[in-house]
């Protein structure tokens, strides 16, 4: 997949839309290209260097795996699912050809000097500059949280303690079809002057 260089930066981020991860297909980004987008995702503020954030690659082996587990978890907490419940809850992972899963590692120890707060604001930034990333590279992505990203035992599945929260699971491929935009809270809604 090429780069869209055929926009300026500014187009690429003012024309960005996320694809649902259901119309993803390959290509998925190579190693390089992955590497890439995941260099202007770190490429974010944080206040104090603190680095709270980790990102973890889920290719289509391990992304199987992980929805086997989230067919597991949804039968025993829907025990009357039907099965093509069970099975959709089960592909959620599969979707595309790369999974990120993205985990905010908050540092109490600074709270004083950098809040909580904006401990998860660079977290939540980074996951935007994965989405511009992935789009500035051609590809698509969507950013998404579902119930996995707030069940404990998927937490513990992918190796994180209690008090690690998991911001989203970023689903990056190509769309099978081109993306409709979408009604959007535009700037004169939430833009004034202050003038003091
Ligand atoms: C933290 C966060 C979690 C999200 N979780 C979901 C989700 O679970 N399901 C969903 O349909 N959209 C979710 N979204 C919204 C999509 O990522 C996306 O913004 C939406 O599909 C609209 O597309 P757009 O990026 O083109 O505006 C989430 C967005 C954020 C910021």
């Amino acid at each position: 997949m090429s780069p869209s260089i055929d926009k300026s930066p500014i187009e690429l981020i003012t024309t960005r839309r996320s694809v649902v991860a259901a119309n993803m297909t390959d290509p998925g980004p190579s190693d390089d290209e992955l590497n890439t987008i995941i260099a202007a995702g770190v490429r974010v503020p944080d206040h104090g260097r603190i680095g709270p954030w980790r990102i973890q690659i889920i290719r289509k082996d391990a992304q199987a795996k992980l929805g086997a587990l989230y067919g597991k978890l949804f039968k025993e907490d829907n025990p009357d699912a039907p099965d093509d419940l069970v099975e959709f809850n089960r592909d959620r992972p599969s979707r595309s050809p790369i999974l990120l899963a993205i985990t905010f590692h908050p540092d109490p120890e600074r709270y004083v000097k950098v809040p909580h707060s904006e401990q998860i604001l660079s977290c939540g930034a980074l996951c935007q500059n994965i989405l511009n990333g992935a789009h500035a590279m051609g590809f698509v992505a969507q950013w998404l949280t579902e119930w996995p990203a707030y069940h404990a035992e998927v937490k513990n599945a992918l190796g994180h303690a209690a008090e690690t929260e998991i911001v989203g699971f970023i689903h990056i491929g190509s769309a099978t079809d081109a993306p409709q935009e979408r009604k959007r809270v535009g700037a004169e809604s939430v833009v004034s002057e202050w003038a003091g």
